[in-house]
This record gives structure tokens, C-alpha cells and sequence, in this order.
């Protein structure tokens, strides 16, 4: 099944795995800001389906995974709307999918450079294959690498590798990648996407609140998000309590709870 909004950014339900697609290949998959738009808008539809337990993102076929962002866009916006719109707005995508409550597994089947690295750095696995090379050339353009490229990517990826990158323009291969830590397997080409449907399903066989609650955790002891991991968890943790249940009915009933009453279930 097929939910789209912008055809530039694809995505498919085949549960119990959903396919994300950057889908715009003749620009090299760069994400404009109505792509980075239909990201969020994804991710939240992704994180409503219970049938979905892991995410495969991609890019349509061709020399990129994403070439980034889209350069034409960006460099004519006023300079404070960088940060006010491009940047705020990457963030909030970017976050959406590095907090999905699904796994993500990331299929490199061409270049991830700049915004299509900090892309993959949102997932929670990566495959490259062989042929593609990987990097942040961002400030050869004079530019900083604004979606989380800084962040994520250096609580992912380690700050000395960000450096290379960002600072001396390295740009790594695959194998490279692989053994530096910037990716978790190499595939042949054309492979990518086939290894990466086998390790989802292994994680649907999976338990689904288990992996997200880990994830979760994971997620929190790196730094990604902290105050909603913890609110929450306790959310899950009072929503389901017979407390909540006898607060309701109270409120429902109009009187007091009381708390100190065996509750019904
Ligand atoms: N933003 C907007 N358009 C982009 C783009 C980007 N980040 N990257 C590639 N494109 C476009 C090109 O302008 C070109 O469009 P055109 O055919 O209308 O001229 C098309 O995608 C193909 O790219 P091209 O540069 O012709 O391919 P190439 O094989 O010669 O080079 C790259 C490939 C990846 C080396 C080169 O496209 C590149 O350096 N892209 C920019 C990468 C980057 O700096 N990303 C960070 C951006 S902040």
C-alpha cells in the first residue's frame, strides 16, 4: 500500500516493514524544504501504525542516496531564515525519524554527502553499498553542515571522524566506512535494500514495545532526547495503572478519588 503526500518522498506500507524513499533523482535526492516537510509528515504516520515494526529509508535509484540539501533552495533564502526555517525545520524531521519508535535501517545505494549523511545518521543501522562514498562536504561551500550534521552525527559517529569530514573535506567508501564505524554492513550493489528487508524481519519477529522502550533508552543515553524518553515512559508506566483507571472514574463520577481503595479493574 502507497501514503503519499510529496511523490518526493515515498512512502509505502508492506507490514510489517514501511519503506521511505527520497525519491528525486535528478537532483541527486537533495531535500528541498516541502521534502524535509513530507519527512515529518511521514514519520508521523509511520509512528501511528502499530502493524509497523521496522523502516527501511532509501534513495531512488541512481548516483545518491541524497546528495544533501537542495543548494539552490537554501542559498536563496534571507541569511536569518537559514536558521530560523532551513535549519529549525531539518531538525524536526531529522528528530522525528531518529526518535521513530521503529527501527531504522538505512540502505546507502549511492552518495549519502552533507544532509544525505546527517539523513543516515538518523537511522538506527546502516548498509552501504560498495560503491558509494560518504561525507560532509558542506563548508567547501561555505556553508555548516545545520541538520545536526554537528550533533547527531558526533554523538553517532564521534567527533574526530565529524572533523575529518567537515573540517578536511575526507570523504570515505564504503569498506572505508565500514571500518571507520560510519556504517554497519557493506552490500553488493544493488543488494542493499534486500539485506536490509532480511534484517527487518528479524526485528518484527521481535518484541515491539521491548524494542521501542530500548530504543528509547538507547536513545536517551546517547543524548538524542532525554525529557521525552523519561515523561514518556512514566507516562506509559501511570497510564497503565489501576491509580489512573480510579482517577478517571472519579472524575467521571464527580467525587474524590480515592486512592487508597482496592481499585476494579
Ligand atoms: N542541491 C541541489 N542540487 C543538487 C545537489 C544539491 N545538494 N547535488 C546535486 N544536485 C543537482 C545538480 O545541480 C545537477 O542538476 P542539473 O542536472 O539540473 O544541473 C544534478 O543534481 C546532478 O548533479 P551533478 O553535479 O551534475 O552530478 P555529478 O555526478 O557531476 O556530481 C556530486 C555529483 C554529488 C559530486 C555533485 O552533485 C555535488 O557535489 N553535489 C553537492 C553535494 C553537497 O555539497 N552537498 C551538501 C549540500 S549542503
Amino acid at each position: 500500500m502507497s501514503d503519499q503526500c510529496d511523490p518526493r518522498i515515498r512512502l509505502e506500507f508492506d507490514a510489517p516493514v514501511a519503506v521511505l524513499t527520497v525519491s528525486r533523482a535528478d537532483k541527486l535526492n537533495a531535500l528541498d524544504a516541502a521534502m524535509v516537510e513530507a519527512l515529518a509528515d511521514a514519520c508521523r504516520r509511520i509512528e501511528r501504525r502499530d502493524d509497523i515494526r521496522a523502516v527501511i529509508l532509501t534513495g531512488a535509484e541512481g548516483k545518491a542516496f541524497s546528495a544533501g540539501g537542495d543548494i539552490e533552495a537554501w542559498s536563496g533564502e534571507p541569511p536569518e531564515d537559514f536558521g530560523r526555517f532551513w535549519v529549525r525545520e531539518g531538525h524536526e524531521a531529522f528528530d522525528r525519524l531518529a526518535r521513530l519508535r521503529q527501527p531504522v535501517i538505512a540502505v546507502l545505494n549511492g552518495h549519502a554527502l552533507g544532509g544525505g549523511l546527517e539523513l543516515a545518521a538518523c537511522a538506527d543501522l546502516r548498509i552501504a553499498e560498495v560503491h558509494v562514498k560518504i561525507g560532509q562536504p558542506e563548508t567547501g561551500l561555505g556553508i555548516i553542515p545545520g541538520w545536526s550534521g554537528t550533533q547527531r552525527a558526533v554523538r553517532r559517529f564521534g567527533s574526530q571522524l565529524v572533523r575529518r569530514m567537515a573540517l578536511f573535506g575526507e570523504v570515505f567508501a564504503a569498506e572505508e566506512a565500514l571500518r571507520l564505524g560510519l556504517v554497519d554492513q557493506v552490500a553488493e550493489e544493488g543488494e542493499g535494500l534486500s539485506m536490509a528487508r532480511a534484517i527487518a524481519s528479524t526485528v518484527a519477529k521481535r518484541g515491539p514495545l521491548a524494542t521501542e522502550t530500548t530504543k528509547m533508552l538507547v536513545n536517551m543515553a546517547e543524548g538524542e532526547e532525554v525529557g521525552r524518553v523519561g515523561e514518556a515512559l512514566a507516562g506509559m508506566l501511570a497510564a497503565n495503572s489501576a491509580e489512573l483507571r480510579e482517577g478517571i472514574s472519579a472524575f467521571r463520577e464527580k467525587r474524590p478519588a480515592d486512592f487508597g481503595k482496592k481499585p476494579k479493574d
